[in-house]
Protein backbone atom coordinates (compact mmCIF):
# COMPACT_ATOMS: atom_id res chain seq x y z
CA UNK A 1 0.00 0.00 0.00
CA UNK A 2 0.79 3.46 -0.55
CA UNK A 3 -0.34 6.71 1.28
CA UNK A 4 0.74 10.28 1.16
CA UNK A 5 0.84 10.13 5.20
CA UNK A 6 1.36 7.44 7.30
CA UNK A 7 -0.57 8.27 11.12
CA UNK A 8 0.57 6.27 13.64
CA UNK A 9 -1.94 6.12 16.71
CA UNK A 10 -5.74 6.89 16.34
CA UNK A 11 -5.96 9.00 19.20
CA UNK A 12 -7.49 12.43 18.63
CA UNK A 13 -4.16 13.49 17.70
CA UNK A 14 -4.18 11.13 14.48
CA UNK A 15 -7.48 10.90 13.74
CA UNK A 16 -7.86 15.07 13.59
CA UNK A 17 -4.96 15.09 11.21
CA UNK A 18 -6.12 12.32 9.27
CA UNK A 19 -9.34 13.78 8.94
CA UNK A 20 -8.10 17.46 8.23
CA UNK A 21 -5.77 15.85 5.07
CA UNK A 22 -8.32 13.87 3.60
CA UNK A 23 -10.75 17.43 3.30
CA UNK A 24 -7.67 19.23 1.47
CA UNK A 25 -6.98 15.83 -0.73
CA UNK A 26 -3.76 14.50 0.91
CA UNK A 27 -4.10 10.97 1.52
CA UNK A 28 -3.77 9.23 4.84
CA UNK A 29 -3.98 5.91 6.98
CA UNK A 30 -4.64 5.61 10.46
CA UNK A 31 -2.55 2.90 12.26
CA UNK A 32 -3.98 2.10 16.09
CA UNK A 33 -3.10 -0.68 18.29
CA UNK A 34 -6.34 -1.18 20.23
CA UNK A 35 -9.76 -1.69 18.80
CA UNK A 36 -12.53 1.06 18.80
CA UNK A 37 -14.24 -0.09 21.90
CA UNK A 38 -10.94 0.11 24.12
CA UNK A 39 -9.97 3.45 22.60
CA UNK A 40 -13.48 4.81 23.20
CA UNK A 41 -13.80 3.50 26.88
CA UNK A 42 -10.83 5.93 28.19
CA UNK A 43 -11.80 8.68 30.13
CA UNK A 44 -9.84 11.71 29.70
CA UNK A 45 -9.63 15.19 28.87
CA UNK A 46 -13.21 17.31 29.59
CA UNK A 47 -11.91 21.12 28.81
CA UNK A 48 -11.41 22.17 25.25
CA UNK A 49 -9.73 25.56 24.26
CA UNK A 50 -11.36 27.59 21.35
CA UNK A 51 -9.07 26.75 18.75
CA UNK A 52 -9.13 23.23 19.09
CA UNK A 53 -13.04 23.60 18.68
CA UNK A 54 -12.85 25.87 15.62
CA UNK A 55 -10.32 22.76 14.27
CA UNK A 56 -13.01 20.09 15.20
CA UNK A 57 -15.23 22.65 12.59
CA UNK A 58 -12.66 22.93 10.38
CA UNK A 59 -12.55 19.30 10.12
CA UNK A 60 -16.20 19.19 9.73
CA UNK A 61 -16.62 17.11 13.24
CA UNK A 62 -18.01 19.32 15.28
CA UNK A 63 -21.54 19.80 14.97
CA UNK A 64 -22.20 17.60 18.26
CA UNK A 65 -19.75 19.55 20.27
CA UNK A 66 -21.88 22.83 19.18
CA UNK A 67 -25.00 21.28 20.18
CA UNK A 68 -23.62 19.03 23.45
CA UNK A 69 -20.88 20.89 24.70
CA UNK A 70 -20.56 23.66 27.52
CA UNK A 71 -19.24 26.94 27.23
CA UNK A 72 -17.64 28.28 30.28
CA UNK A 73 -16.69 31.34 30.80
CA UNK A 74 -15.51 30.57 34.34
CA UNK A 75 -14.30 28.22 37.12
CA UNK A 76 -14.05 28.22 40.61
CA UNK A 77 -10.49 27.44 43.12
CA UNK A 78 -12.03 26.49 46.48
CA UNK A 79 -9.36 27.34 49.11
CA UNK A 80 -9.30 28.37 53.22
CA UNK A 81 -12.80 27.60 52.92
CA UNK A 82 -13.85 29.85 50.73
CA UNK A 83 -14.55 29.46 46.87
CA UNK A 84 -12.93 32.37 44.89
CA UNK A 85 -14.18 32.33 40.88
CA UNK A 86 -12.04 32.51 38.24
CA UNK A 87 -13.86 34.69 35.29
CA UNK A 88 -12.16 34.03 32.24
CA UNK A 89 -14.12 36.07 30.31
CA UNK A 90 -13.07 38.97 32.26
CA UNK A 91 -9.53 38.41 32.41
CA UNK A 92 -8.97 37.32 28.51
CA UNK A 93 -10.69 39.56 26.24
CA UNK A 94 -14.12 37.53 26.29
CA UNK A 95 -12.66 34.19 25.97
CA UNK A 96 -14.02 31.07 27.33
CA UNK A 97 -13.72 27.17 27.34
CA UNK A 98 -15.89 24.36 26.03
CA UNK A 99 -16.72 21.18 27.93
CA UNK A 100 -16.98 18.33 26.19
CA UNK A 101 -15.29 14.70 26.68
CA UNK A 102 -12.41 13.51 24.77
CA UNK A 103 -14.30 10.28 24.93
CA UNK A 104 -17.19 12.32 22.65
CA UNK A 105 -14.29 14.07 20.77
CA UNK A 106 -12.96 10.40 19.16
CA UNK A 107 -16.08 9.35 18.74
CA UNK A 108 -16.88 12.37 16.48
CA UNK A 109 -13.43 12.12 13.98
CA UNK A 110 -14.18 8.37 13.92
CA UNK A 111 -17.61 9.11 12.50
CA UNK A 112 -15.95 11.47 10.33
CA UNK A 113 -13.51 9.51 8.98
CA UNK A 114 -16.15 6.69 8.68
CA UNK A 115 -18.47 9.25 6.46
CA UNK A 116 -15.63 10.19 4.09
CA UNK A 117 -14.47 6.31 3.52
CA UNK A 118 -10.69 7.31 5.81
CA UNK A 119 -8.49 4.25 6.32
CA UNK A 120 -8.32 3.40 9.59
CA UNK A 121 -6.76 -0.19 10.73
CA UNK A 122 -7.13 -1.11 14.24
CA UNK A 123 -5.05 -3.89 15.68
CA UNK A 124 -2.71 -3.00 13.83
CA UNK A 125 0.10 -5.08 15.57
CA UNK A 126 3.87 -4.69 16.04
CA UNK A 127 3.23 -1.23 14.26
CA UNK A 128 7.16 0.37 12.91
CA UNK A 129 8.10 3.03 11.07
CA UNK A 130 11.09 2.41 9.09
CA UNK A 131 13.87 4.73 7.13
CA UNK A 132 12.23 8.02 8.55
CA UNK A 133 15.78 9.65 8.21
CA UNK A 134 15.76 8.73 4.10
CA UNK A 135 13.76 10.23 1.28
CA UNK A 136 11.29 6.71 0.76
CA UNK A 137 10.04 5.69 4.50
CA UNK A 138 7.74 3.26 5.31
CA UNK A 139 5.56 1.71 8.13
CA UNK A 140 5.03 -2.21 8.94
CA UNK A 141 2.44 -3.88 10.78
CA UNK A 142 1.41 -6.89 11.70
CA UNK A 143 -2.30 -8.20 11.14
CA UNK A 144 -2.59 -11.92 12.22
CA UNK A 145 0.22 -13.59 10.23
CA UNK A 146 1.01 -11.23 7.44
CA UNK A 147 3.37 -8.35 7.53
CA UNK A 148 1.47 -5.49 6.08
CA UNK A 149 4.08 -2.60 4.49
CA UNK A 150 2.87 1.29 3.41
CA UNK A 151 5.29 3.19 1.70
CA UNK A 152 4.23 6.91 1.93
CA UNK A 153 5.92 10.18 2.03
CA UNK A 154 5.59 11.38 5.79
CA UNK A 155 5.37 9.25 8.92
CA UNK A 156 3.20 11.21 11.91
CA UNK A 157 4.34 9.71 14.95
CA UNK A 158 0.35 10.59 16.78
CA UNK A 159 1.15 7.30 19.38
CA UNK A 160 0.90 8.72 22.88
CA UNK A 161 3.03 8.34 25.31
CA UNK A 162 3.94 5.04 25.27
CA UNK A 163 4.14 4.85 21.34
CA UNK A 164 7.04 3.45 19.12
CA UNK A 165 7.88 6.39 17.20
CA UNK A 166 9.33 8.57 19.96
CA UNK A 167 11.82 5.57 20.72
CA UNK A 168 12.51 4.84 16.55
CA UNK A 169 14.79 8.53 16.89
CA UNK A 170 18.13 7.86 17.98
CA UNK A 171 18.66 8.47 21.55
CA UNK A 172 21.90 10.63 20.54
CA UNK A 173 19.20 13.38 18.42
CA UNK A 174 16.53 12.79 21.05
CA UNK A 175 16.71 15.00 24.20
CA UNK A 176 13.86 14.46 26.92
CA UNK A 177 13.11 16.83 29.64
CA UNK A 178 10.68 15.33 32.51
CA UNK A 179 9.43 15.57 36.14
CA UNK A 180 7.69 13.18 38.11
CA UNK A 181 5.19 14.13 40.69
CA UNK A 182 5.25 12.33 43.90
CA UNK A 183 1.69 11.62 43.84
CA UNK A 184 -1.31 10.69 41.27
CA UNK A 185 -5.08 11.70 40.55
CA UNK A 186 -7.89 9.77 41.14
CA UNK A 187 -10.93 9.96 38.67
CA UNK A 188 -14.65 9.11 39.04
CA UNK A 189 -17.18 9.54 36.66
CA UNK A 190 -21.15 8.91 38.00
CA UNK A 191 -24.22 9.62 36.31
CA UNK A 192 -25.09 12.14 38.72
CA UNK A 193 -25.22 16.06 38.78
CA UNK A 194 -22.78 17.81 39.06
CA UNK A 195 -21.90 19.31 42.11
CA UNK A 196 -21.53 22.64 40.65
CA UNK A 197 -22.17 24.00 37.11
CA UNK A 198 -18.44 25.32 36.57
CA UNK A 199 -15.02 23.59 37.65
CA UNK A 200 -13.99 23.93 41.09
CA UNK A 201 -10.39 23.53 41.72
CA UNK A 202 -9.83 22.72 45.64
CA UNK A 203 -6.20 23.15 47.12
CA UNK A 204 -6.97 21.16 50.68
CA UNK A 205 -4.29 20.21 53.20
CA UNK A 206 -5.43 16.62 53.08
CA UNK A 207 -4.61 16.92 48.65
CA UNK A 208 -6.06 18.52 46.14
CA UNK A 209 -9.57 17.64 44.60
CA UNK A 210 -11.32 18.35 41.29
CA UNK A 211 -15.32 18.89 40.52
CA UNK A 212 -15.51 18.53 37.22
CA UNK A 213 -18.18 17.65 33.97
CA UNK A 214 -19.46 16.10 31.10
CA UNK A 215 -22.83 17.75 30.93
CA UNK A 216 -25.22 18.33 34.08
CA UNK A 217 -26.44 14.59 33.88
CA UNK A 218 -22.54 13.36 34.09
CA UNK A 219 -20.04 14.20 36.66
CA UNK A 220 -16.35 14.07 36.91
CA UNK A 221 -14.50 14.25 40.27
CA UNK A 222 -11.01 13.34 40.97
CA UNK A 223 -8.58 13.02 43.84
CA UNK A 224 -4.86 13.75 44.52
CA UNK A 225 -3.66 10.35 45.89
CA UNK A 226 -0.52 9.07 46.72
CA UNK A 227 1.72 6.61 43.63
CA UNK A 228 1.05 3.54 45.73
CA UNK A 229 -2.47 3.65 46.04
CA UNK A 230 -4.68 1.23 43.38
CA UNK A 231 -7.95 1.74 42.27
CA UNK A 232 -8.86 -1.11 44.55
CA UNK A 233 -7.84 0.73 47.81
CA UNK A 234 -10.69 2.78 46.58
CA UNK A 235 -14.27 1.59 46.73
CA UNK A 236 -16.90 4.17 45.90
CA UNK A 237 -17.93 5.17 49.47
CA UNK A 238 -14.34 5.60 50.23
CA UNK A 239 -14.02 7.65 47.84
CA UNK A 240 -17.24 10.26 48.63
CA UNK A 241 -16.33 10.40 51.91
CA UNK A 242 -12.58 11.43 51.05
CA UNK A 243 -13.47 13.43 48.16
CA UNK A 244 -16.58 15.84 50.80
CA UNK A 245 -13.71 16.05 53.13
CA UNK A 246 -11.90 17.95 50.83
CA UNK A 247 -14.63 20.45 49.32
CA UNK A 248 -15.84 23.40 50.91
CA UNK A 249 -18.91 22.74 53.68
CA UNK A 250 -21.59 23.89 51.39
CA UNK A 251 -20.25 22.07 48.34
CA UNK A 252 -19.75 19.00 50.51
CA UNK A 253 -23.56 19.18 51.51
CA UNK A 254 -24.15 19.73 47.98
CA UNK A 255 -22.28 16.42 46.51
CA UNK A 256 -24.77 14.16 44.73
CA UNK A 257 -22.72 11.03 44.85
CA UNK A 258 -23.39 7.51 42.77
CA UNK A 259 -21.98 4.45 41.86
CA UNK A 260 -18.94 5.24 39.82
CA UNK A 261 -19.25 4.08 36.04
CA UNK A 262 -15.60 4.58 35.44
CA UNK A 263 -12.69 4.82 38.52
CA UNK A 264 -8.85 5.11 37.21
CA UNK A 265 -5.24 6.20 38.57
CA UNK A 266 -3.29 8.80 36.03
CA UNK A 267 0.08 9.53 37.42
CA UNK A 268 0.88 13.33 37.26
CA UNK A 269 4.46 13.98 34.78
CA UNK A 270 5.94 16.63 33.01
CA UNK A 271 7.52 15.11 30.07
CA UNK A 272 9.20 17.23 26.37
CA UNK A 273 11.09 15.45 23.66
CA UNK A 274 12.95 17.79 21.36
CA UNK A 275 13.24 18.00 18.30
CA UNK A 276 9.63 16.68 17.05
CA UNK A 277 10.52 16.49 14.32
CA UNK A 278 13.40 13.62 12.97
CA UNK A 279 13.80 13.09 9.28
CA UNK A 280 10.43 12.18 7.46
CA UNK A 281 8.69 11.27 10.85
CA UNK A 282 6.95 14.11 13.17
CA UNK A 283 6.22 13.30 16.29
CA UNK A 284 2.40 15.10 17.63
CA UNK A 285 0.49 15.38 20.97
CA UNK A 286 1.44 13.19 23.71
CA UNK A 287 3.97 11.18 21.47
CA UNK A 288 6.18 14.39 22.63
CA UNK A 289 5.03 15.67 25.61
CA UNK A 290 2.63 15.32 28.80
CA UNK A 291 1.63 17.74 31.18
CA UNK A 292 -0.37 16.92 34.47
CA UNK A 293 -3.80 17.31 33.60
CA UNK A 294 -4.37 20.10 36.17
CA UNK A 295 -4.43 22.74 34.07
CA UNK A 296 -5.88 20.81 31.10
CA UNK A 297 -3.33 21.58 28.75
CA UNK A 298 -2.83 17.89 26.88
CA UNK A 299 -5.18 17.54 24.27
CA UNK A 300 -5.15 21.19 23.72
CA UNK A 301 -1.27 20.86 23.00
CA UNK A 302 -1.89 18.43 20.96
CA UNK A 303 -4.12 19.94 18.82
CA UNK A 304 -2.03 22.67 18.52
CA UNK A 305 0.72 20.24 17.22
CA UNK A 306 -2.03 18.92 14.52
CA UNK A 307 -2.81 22.82 13.77
CA UNK A 308 0.97 23.64 12.98
CA UNK A 309 1.57 19.92 11.24
CA UNK A 310 -1.59 20.20 9.32
CA UNK A 311 -0.95 23.52 7.94
CA UNK A 312 2.57 22.64 7.10
CA UNK A 313 1.47 19.15 5.08
CA UNK A 314 -1.10 21.47 3.06
CA UNK A 315 1.86 24.02 2.21
CA UNK A 316 4.16 21.15 1.19
CA UNK A 317 1.16 19.56 -1.12
CA UNK A 318 -0.32 22.45 -2.61
CA UNK A 319 2.29 24.52 -2.82
CA UNK A 320 5.63 22.54 -2.61
CA UNK A 321 6.54 24.91 0.29
CA UNK A 322 8.65 23.12 2.27
CA UNK A 323 9.25 26.31 5.02
CA UNK A 324 6.35 25.04 7.41
CA UNK A 325 7.73 21.38 7.90
CA UNK A 326 11.34 23.37 8.41
CA UNK A 327 10.30 24.84 11.35
CA UNK A 328 7.09 22.66 13.04
CA UNK A 329 9.42 21.02 15.61
CA UNK A 330 10.84 24.57 16.39
CA UNK A 331 6.98 26.16 16.28
CA UNK A 332 5.45 23.34 18.18
CA UNK A 333 7.95 23.39 20.86
CA UNK A 334 7.56 27.26 21.50
CA UNK A 335 3.66 26.61 22.56
CA UNK A 336 4.41 23.80 24.33
CA UNK A 337 6.70 24.74 26.40
CA UNK A 338 4.04 27.51 27.54
CA UNK A 339 1.92 24.72 28.29
CA UNK A 340 4.59 23.28 30.41
CA UNK A 341 5.34 26.27 32.40
CA UNK A 342 1.20 26.58 33.13
CA UNK A 343 0.43 23.05 34.12
CA UNK A 344 3.73 23.25 36.38
CA UNK A 345 2.65 26.38 38.26
CA UNK A 346 -1.14 25.73 38.44
CA UNK A 347 0.21 21.71 39.71
CA UNK A 348 2.32 23.62 42.22
CA UNK A 349 0.05 25.88 43.37
CA UNK A 350 -2.88 23.66 43.90
CA UNK A 351 -1.55 20.20 45.61
CA UNK A 352 -0.40 19.24 49.06
CA UNK A 353 3.46 18.02 48.32
CA UNK A 354 4.27 15.68 51.45
CA UNK A 355 8.15 16.60 51.18
CA UNK A 356 7.57 20.65 51.16
CA UNK A 357 8.97 22.20 54.16
CA UNK A 358 6.37 25.43 56.32
CA UNK A 359 8.40 27.70 54.78
CA UNK A 360 7.56 26.40 50.87
CA UNK A 361 4.18 25.87 52.17
CA UNK A 362 3.64 29.54 53.22
CA UNK A 363 4.83 30.35 49.87
CA UNK A 364 2.23 28.40 47.80
CA UNK A 365 -0.58 29.85 50.36
CA UNK A 366 0.91 33.49 49.18
CA UNK A 367 1.09 32.61 45.50
CA UNK A 368 -2.67 31.83 45.79
CA UNK A 369 -3.20 35.41 47.70
CA UNK A 370 -1.63 37.33 45.51
CA UNK A 371 -3.19 35.79 42.07
CA UNK A 372 -7.12 36.78 43.85
CA UNK A 373 -5.35 40.03 44.77
CA UNK A 374 -4.04 41.25 41.02
CA UNK A 375 -5.99 41.85 37.91
CA UNK A 376 -2.51 41.02 35.99
CA UNK A 377 -2.20 37.54 37.99
CA UNK A 378 -5.16 36.61 36.89
CA UNK A 379 -5.18 37.90 33.12
CA UNK A 380 -2.26 35.30 32.80
CA UNK A 381 -4.30 32.48 34.54
CA UNK A 382 -7.14 33.12 32.48
CA UNK A 383 -5.04 33.85 28.85
CA UNK A 384 -3.03 30.58 29.52
CA UNK A 385 -6.42 28.38 30.52
CA UNK A 386 -8.74 29.48 27.61
CA UNK A 387 -5.22 28.57 25.20
CA UNK A 388 -2.47 31.09 23.94
CA UNK A 389 -2.84 32.06 20.09
CA UNK A 390 -1.38 29.51 17.91
P1 LIG B 1 -3.45 9.40 22.90
O1 LIG B 1 -4.82 9.84 23.26
O2 LIG B 1 -2.64 8.69 23.91
O3 LIG B 1 -3.60 8.49 21.59
C1 LIG B 1 -2.53 7.72 21.08
C2 LIG B 1 -3.09 6.48 20.39
O4 LIG B 1 -2.00 5.73 19.86
C3 LIG B 1 -3.83 5.56 21.34
O5 LIG B 1 -5.11 5.28 20.84
C4 LIG B 1 -2.94 4.32 21.44
O6 LIG B 1 -3.70 3.13 21.61
C5 LIG B 1 -2.22 4.35 20.11
N1 LIG B 1 -0.93 3.67 20.14
C6 LIG B 1 -0.02 3.61 21.14
N2 LIG B 1 1.04 2.88 20.78
C7 LIG B 1 0.80 2.47 19.52
C8 LIG B 1 1.54 1.66 18.62
N3 LIG B 1 2.72 1.14 18.96
N4 LIG B 1 1.02 1.42 17.40
C9 LIG B 1 -0.19 1.95 17.04
N5 LIG B 1 -0.95 2.71 17.87
C10 LIG B 1 -0.43 2.96 19.09
N6 LIG B 1 -6.04 17.29 28.25
C11 LIG B 1 -6.72 18.45 28.05
O7 LIG B 1 -6.41 19.19 27.11
N7 LIG B 1 -7.76 18.82 28.88
C12 LIG B 1 -8.14 18.06 29.93
O8 LIG B 1 -9.12 18.40 30.62
C13 LIG B 1 -7.40 16.83 30.20
N8 LIG B 1 -7.72 16.03 31.24
C14 LIG B 1 -7.05 14.82 31.39
C15 LIG B 1 -7.40 14.02 32.44
C16 LIG B 1 -6.74 12.80 32.64
C17 LIG B 1 -7.13 11.95 33.80
C18 LIG B 1 -5.72 12.39 31.73
C19 LIG B 1 -5.02 11.06 31.91
C20 LIG B 1 -5.37 13.19 30.68
C21 LIG B 1 -6.02 14.43 30.48
N9 LIG B 1 -5.69 15.26 29.43
C22 LIG B 1 -6.34 16.46 29.28
C23 LIG B 1 -4.63 14.87 28.46
C24 LIG B 1 -5.20 14.25 27.17
O9 LIG B 1 -6.05 13.18 27.48
C25 LIG B 1 -4.04 13.77 26.25
O10 LIG B 1 -3.14 14.83 26.08
C26 LIG B 1 -4.56 13.30 24.87
O11 LIG B 1 -5.14 12.02 24.97
C27 LIG B 1 -3.45 13.23 23.82
O12 LIG B 1 -3.95 12.72 22.60
P2 LIG B 1 -3.02 11.92 21.60
O13 LIG B 1 -3.90 11.55 20.43
O14 LIG B 1 -1.79 12.69 21.33
O15 LIG B 1 -2.57 10.62 22.39
C1 LIG C 1 -11.75 16.56 33.30
O1 LIG C 1 -12.94 16.92 33.29
O2 LIG C 1 -11.42 15.39 33.10
C2 LIG C 1 -10.72 17.56 33.61
C3 LIG C 1 -11.05 18.92 33.65
C4 LIG C 1 -10.09 19.86 33.95
C5 LIG C 1 -8.80 19.46 34.20
C6 LIG C 1 -8.46 18.12 34.14
C7 LIG C 1 -9.41 17.17 33.85
O3 LIG C 1 -7.88 20.40 34.53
Amino acid sequence: MRVQVCIIGGGPSGLLLSQLLHLKGVETVVLERQSREYVLGRIRAGVLEHGFADLMREARCGERMDREGEIHHGFFIAHDGVLDRVDLAKHSGGNSVVVYGQTEVTRDLYAGRDRMGGKVVHNAEDVAPHDVNSDSPFVTYRAGDDIVRIDCDYVVGADGFHGVSRKSIPKDVLKEYERLYPFGWLGVLSRTRPVSPELIYCKNERGFALCSLRSQALSRYYIQVPLTDRVEDWPDDKFWAELKRRLPETTARDLITGPSIEKSIAPLRSFVAEPMRYGRLFLAGDAAHIVPPTGARGLNSAASDIYYLYHALIAHYERRDDSGLDAYSQKALARVWKAQRFSWWLTMLLHRFPDHSPYENRLQATELEYLFSSDSALDSLAENYVGLPF
